[in-house]
């Protein structure tokens, strides 16, 4: 099945970004295959301007409805997620997220603001019609580092909670697949067959 992975942060290099990665990792050793969007990547004008009918947005939104599933990760900025996922998600069609799973994670400063996926993202994701978001992973930016010589460095707690929500996700992902190839399609009246 197929996973895109949303990487809402402006900046570059990015904790929540590099989490993201390691997350698409993490699938990748359950057999999954996931692509990476950056929202940074897409024109900012298109984006500010919420221009619908440009070719690399509509390019990202078929990116969005050809997935399964969607983790989308977002630093908390003050208070809540990112303006710029927000920018991206508003020019989704409302119904974008329909019949997919989310796995939404995000980076703070602080553990002050644990519950901003929650309290901010969570209904703007229902309200794209997302199947299932699973539960939230926040991780604060004394969890998680990053540099050159050492790659990524993520605190022992946080590994353990990752690995809960990946295997969370790819079960459920395992479970949507049983479901389409179990389930009947509708068959239309008229070509009911019926014998006595
Ligand atoms: C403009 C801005 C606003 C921020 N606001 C908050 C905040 O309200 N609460 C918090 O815990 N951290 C806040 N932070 C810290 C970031 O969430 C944190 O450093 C995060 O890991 C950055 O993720 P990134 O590297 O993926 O961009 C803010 C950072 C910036 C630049």
């Amino acid at each position: 099945m197929n996973i895109i992975l949303i990487a809402g942060s402006p900046s570059a290099p990015s904790r929540s970004t590099r989490l993201l990665q390691y997350a698409g990792e993490q699938l990748a050793l359950r057999g999954h295959r996931s692509g990476l969007l950056q929202v940074r990547d897409l024109p900012a004008q298109a984006l500010l301007h919420a221009e619908f009918g440009n070719a690399e947005l509509k390019a990202a939104q078929a990116l969005v409805a050809a997935a399964d599933a969607v983790v989308i990760a977002t630093p908390v900025y003050k208070a809540a997620y990112s303006g710029l996922l927000k920018a991206f998600l508003d020019v989704l069609p409302q119904d974008g997220l329909a019949g997919k799973l989310v796995l939404p994670l995000a980076t703070g400063g602080s553990q002050s603001h644990m519950l901003a996926l929650d309290y901010a993202l969570r209904p703007v994701l229902t309200s794209l019609s997302a199947r299932h978001v699973l539960p939230s992973i926040y991780v604060t930016d004394a969890q998680v580092a990053w540099s050159a010589e050492q790659g990524l460095t993520i605190d022992s707690a946080i590994v353990q909670r990752l690995a809960a929500g990946i295997d969370n996700l790819s079960a459920s992902l395992l479970a949507l697949q049983e479901t389409a190839v179990t389930e009947f399609a509708p068959v239309h009246f008229s070509q009911v067959r019926c014998s006595v």
